[in-house]
């Protein structure tokens, strides 16, 4: 990051520049809990490397994980069963809603990726394979490269459970076409609690910096990934992490990054740093409006895209 002022100052700017950007979006209305989240919470925290921590705002204030989770959880799956994930679930941008279901049937039950939801049920699926609550696995996976223990929100969890209606059809499709094994309600059931994980912006940004560092955690002083799967996680993040405005988000941003509807994005500046901001009103496509205009600024002010 080349940038000629301070990472503190550089957000510092960033929490004045995204101001204007505020009541553009609309936090999540189809999970209750989310939806009654305050709309104008704005954190940001960016950790190096080297270890240094800078942050902004409500960086240490926890919110709804949700989709940013299924990063962990496909880095496990491939750490317990490498390339097999790739029988079972695509690499390719779907170019789709994250929920979307037909283009599933068009391909026999087949997830383009594992961060469209039919992938993220297929890595849960393959997770109960190997441990009975995969929600556990992946909260304490990210705890452990957080340095602070996790909770699953028991709220937010049994709120999706009870209004995963579209889920629960892609996972009965998955279950036809034999894309996943277990009992789909099984598997809702793990995926729900796996989403209701929570945390803050700067225990997010130390639990991603493995793929800024090629698979070592600088914080706890581990590798916890092979460099090869670092690089190929962030390359999946590059083209899929987004979904469907995955090609305007690169435009943007140019970081490869994890979007979630619970606000959080998660950015990567390979080599560099792990950025992780928060604010919970979403655009269509579920990613936080004031959190890409963050990313878009941090890139610019710190001239760090990969692109
Ligand atoms: O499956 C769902 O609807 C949520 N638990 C997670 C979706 C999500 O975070 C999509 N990302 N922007």
């Amino acid at each position: 990051m080349k940038q000629s002022i301070s990472l503190a100052d550089v957000l510092g700017e960033i929490s004045v520049l995204v101001r204007p950007h505020f009541g553009k979006g609309r936090t999540a209305q189809y999970i209750p809990q989310l939806a009654a989240v305050d709309p104008s919470k704005f954190g940001m925290a960016v950790v190096t490397v080297r270890g240094e921590e800078y942050v902004t705002g409500d960086a240490d204030e926890p919110f709804s994980a949700q989709s940013i989770t299924k990063l962990f959880s496909l880095g496990l799956a491939l750490n317990r069963i490498g390339d097999e994930v790739w029988t079972r679930v695509g690499k390719e941008p779907s170019g789709t809603p994250f929920n979307y279901l037909s283009q599933l049937e068009h391909e026999q039950g087949v997830p383009r990726n594992p961060f469209i939801n039919p992938g993220a049920l297929a890595v849960t699926d393959i997770l109960l394979d190997v441990v009975a609550e995969p929600a556990k696995l992946v909260r304490d996976f990210m705890g452990m490269l957080a340095t602070e223990p996790l909770v699953i929100d028991g709220e937010v969890a049994e709120g999706e459970i009870v209004t995963a209606h579209k889920n629960r059809a892609i996972a009965n499709l998955m279950r036809e076409f034999g894309t996943i094994q277990h009992d789909p309600e099984a598997v809702i059931a793990a995926y729900c609690r796996q989403c209701a994980i929570t945390l803050t912006c700067r225990q997010l940004a130390r639990a991603a910096l493995p793929l800024a560092a090629g698979g070592f955690s600088p914080v706890v002083e581990e590798t916890v990934f092979p460099q090869r799967l670092a690089r190929r996680l962030n390359a999946l993040l590059l083209t899929c992490g987004i979904y469907d405005s995955v090609g305007s988000f690169a435009y943007r941003v140019g970081l490869p990054a994890k979007s979630g509807v619970g606000g959080g994005i998660v950015a990567i500046v390979p080599g560099q740093a792990a950025v992780a901001v928060w604010s919970p009103e979403l655009d269509r496509f579920g990613t936080s409006v004031v959190g890409a205009y963050a990313l878009e600024h941090f890139s610019q002010l710190t001239n760090c895209s990969v692109l």
